[in-house]
């Protein structure tokens, strides 16, 4: 699989390289189209996660709540990894993952259900290429998280990030997110 993967982000930098060079008229290498991907400008991003609640720790608290009884489940944590894709087909075009974690911040004085989220996406379409920051918290009617930066086609990005469950059919929860940039 991470063969797969990586010969695909060369065909990937090949495009890329090979885009620049037709685009520019000049030669460029490898090392620069890697270390230098083009700046992301838009104001909008949208892709497709696509979480399988039987993969290790996306269902299986890594934290366990600190006492039921006393404060419901305040302190359980949930590990994830998802792919990222552009269609909401697992089997659509690969763009990365979304890795990262939630930690419940609600005790029985907290009748909300919030939980904290903190994740990264990696992110290369082939042209745009880097990962981003997100933070923020989990709510049932409407979870918006933070961008709070990233690196690469995304240094310095900041914006705010919607999470809409699309698909519910388990063992798959397939979520869209629609990223604005500020
Ligand atoms: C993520 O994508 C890779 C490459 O397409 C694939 O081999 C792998 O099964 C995917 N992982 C999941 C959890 O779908
Ligand atoms: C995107 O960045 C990663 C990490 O720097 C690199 O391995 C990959 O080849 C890059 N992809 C493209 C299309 O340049
Ligand atoms: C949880 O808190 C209750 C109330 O203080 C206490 O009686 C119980 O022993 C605690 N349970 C654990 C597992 O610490």
């Amino acid at each position: 699989m991470e063969k797969l993967l990586s010969l695909k982000r060369i065909n990937q930098v090949a495009m890329a390289v090979f885009v620049a060079a037709v685009l520019s008229g000049l030669s460029t290498n490898v090392v620069t189209a890697e270390s230098n991907p083009p700046p992301f400008k838009e104001s909008h991003l949208e892709y497709y996660a696509q979480l399988d609640v039987r993969l290790p720790g996306i269902s299986t608290a890594f934290l366990p709540p600190i006492n039921t009884t006393l404060s419901a489940n305040f302190g359980a944590g949930t590990l994830f990894a998802s792919n990222i894709t552009e269609g909401v087909a697992a089997t659509s075009k690969l763009l990365g993952s979304v890795r990262g974690y939630t930690v419940e911040t609600s005790y029985l004085g907290s009748p909300d259900s919030w939980l904290l989220e903190v994740a990264f996406v990696e992110y290369d379409d082939g042209y745009y290429n880097g990962t981003l920051q997100l933070q923020g918290l989990v709510q049932q009617s409407l979870t918006e998280l933070a961008i709070t930066g990233g690196s690469g086609s995304f240094r310095g990005a900041k914006g705010y990030l919607v999470v809409t469950l699309v698909v519910d059919s388990l063992p798959t929860r397939t979520f869209r997110h629609d990223l604005t940039f500020l």
